[in-house]
């Protein structure tokens, strides 16, 4: 089993480039199940969640040409339309496929999804809306089963803000008939990249980006070439937070860059709440349209904060950020709002001697002069890109075991901290 082998202390000093966003691109790939059709993808990251993707719609005869950061897909003629448990377990958003499976061939087998270390993560809310849209559904053998002649245009209240959930019934709605309006829609900008791409292939969506998603179904939706700018993935916001987070952490000059900047000219502008937090830290955070820098050369001020849906504070930061908490200066509440177990990482943090007390959905921190390398065990994504950034400014060697947590979302993130100076590597 590879682990992370990290040395603390090194200042980050150096210029990265951040890869396409995880969280859109795995919808935006499940998007080509919607259009006999090709569409083509860029900027995809090249990430252990795509490539389980890319196998499950492979399964389901989607053919697929891929290279690193482009991919290819013709889901002209599907051979089943079926996403079986031993692909779905080991990736939650599989989910994804619900929606533009039951639009286009009327029918979906879809495992339900298990719980993952961060919550039950139920999936109630994307059934609640097919069903809405005259979708019948059974539950059989841990098998979602959906069948629907066509569904119907229908008005969808969701009980709360769910992410995939605006996505699964946003692609549904895209080929129903008649008018299907989603209030309480997810603003995340993945759900935004999302239907912009739906809307280069044919679909009429309006309200891109507000808790109000109204779409005039069509008949059938055409394929896109990665000449269209709809067809990049929007550069990925919690990669530039984690990055800004280990420069706060450990002190020292970084510049993110975007390579697509020029037709996402407003990609840091999703990140307001994060550098908001950092900056109240104590880092001086640049922002540019194609890079933004970060600064730090002192310790950081302790910073509290509480997560929401986007606009607000990012579930996916809240473990990052209370890294940087663990050496600050005072003490921070951090309160998680979104998961109801996404404290995982706290007990390992203790374990580099971080003075952390959690209560239900609350984590208190005091903030220590100094952490202590020891081995570790990462849990789930976020929680190891959290211990990895603890790593970096504890004294002394750490190693951190299950680090396939951390492939799941991060390019190479060994690769990336070690050309910025960390002393880092995976044995
Ligand atoms: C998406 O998960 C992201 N994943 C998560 O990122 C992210 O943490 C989350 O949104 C919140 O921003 C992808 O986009 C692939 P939700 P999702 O549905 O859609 C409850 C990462 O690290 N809920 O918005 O599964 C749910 O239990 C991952 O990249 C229901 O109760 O999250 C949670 O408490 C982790 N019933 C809350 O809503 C439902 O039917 C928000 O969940 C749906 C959700």
């Amino acid at each position: 089993m590879e682990q992370l082998q990290i040395t603390g202390g090194k200042s980050l000093y150096g210029e990265l480039e951040i890869a396409g966003a995880k969280n859109a691109a795995l919808p935006i790939l499940c998007a080509s199940l919607l259009s006999a059709e090709p569409l083509e993808i860029s900027n995809v990251p090249d990430l252990h969640d795509v490539a389980t993707l890319c196998r499950l719609l492979a399964q389901m005869g989607v053919k697929i040409e891929r290279t690193p950061h482009h991919i290819y897909l013709d889901a002209k003629s599907l051979t089943s339309t079926t996403a079986p448990y031993d692909l779905v377990k080991t990736m939650r958003a599989s989910i994804l496929v619900l929606g533009p499976l039951l639009a286009r061939f009327g029918e979906a087998r879809v495992s339900l999804p298990g719980g993952c270390a961060i919550g039950s993560r139920p999936v109630e809310q994307h059934i609640k809306g097919l069903e809405a849209m005259g979708a019948k559904i059974t539950i059989e053998e841990g098998y979602i089963h959906a069948m629907a002649s066509r569904l119907k245009g229908a008005r969808i209240v969701t009980d709360m803000i769910t992410v995939t959930g605006t996505e699964n019934l946003l692609m549904a709605a895209t080929l129903a008939d008649g008018q299907t309006i989603i209030e309480n829609a997810a603003r995340e900008p993945e759900v935004s990249n999302l239907a912009y791409l739906l809307n280069a292939m044919g679909a009429r969506i309006s309200g891109i980006g507000s808790d109000r998603l109204v779409i005039d179904g069509v008949t059938e939706l055409h394929g896109v070439t990665a000449a269209n700018p709809a067809a990049t993935i929007i550069a990925d916001r919690i990669e530039v937070g984690t990055f800004l987070c280990a420069v706060a952490a450990t002190s020292g000059e970084v510049v993110l860059k975007n390579a697509y900047s020029a037709v996402q000219p407003f990609w840091l502008d999703c990140l307001d709440a994060v550098i908001d937090k950092l900056r109240q830290a104590g880092a001086e955070i640049e922002t540019h349209s194609s890079y933004c820098k970060i600064k730090m050369n002192q310790r950081a001020r302790a910073v509290s904060f509480r997560t929401q849906e986007f606009p607000g504070f990012p579930t996916d930061m809240q473990a990052q950020l209370m890294a940087v908490n663990c050496t600050a200066q005072g003490s921070s509440t951090m309160i998680e709002t979104i998961f109801e177990n996404r404290f995982m990482h706290v007990n390992e943090l203790r374990r580099l001697g971080a003075d952390i007390m959690v209560d239900g959905h609350t984590a208190v921190c005091q903030g220590v002069e100094k952490l202590t390398g020891a081995p570790i065990m990462a849990t789930d994504l976020r929680a190891s890109a959290s211990l990895v950034i603890a790593a970096l400014c504890a004294q002394g060697q750490t190693k951190i075991e299950r680090i396939y947590h951390l492939d799941r979302g991060y390019e190479s993130m060994e690769k990336k901290l070690g050309l910025l100076g960390a002393q880092i590597e995976r044995v």
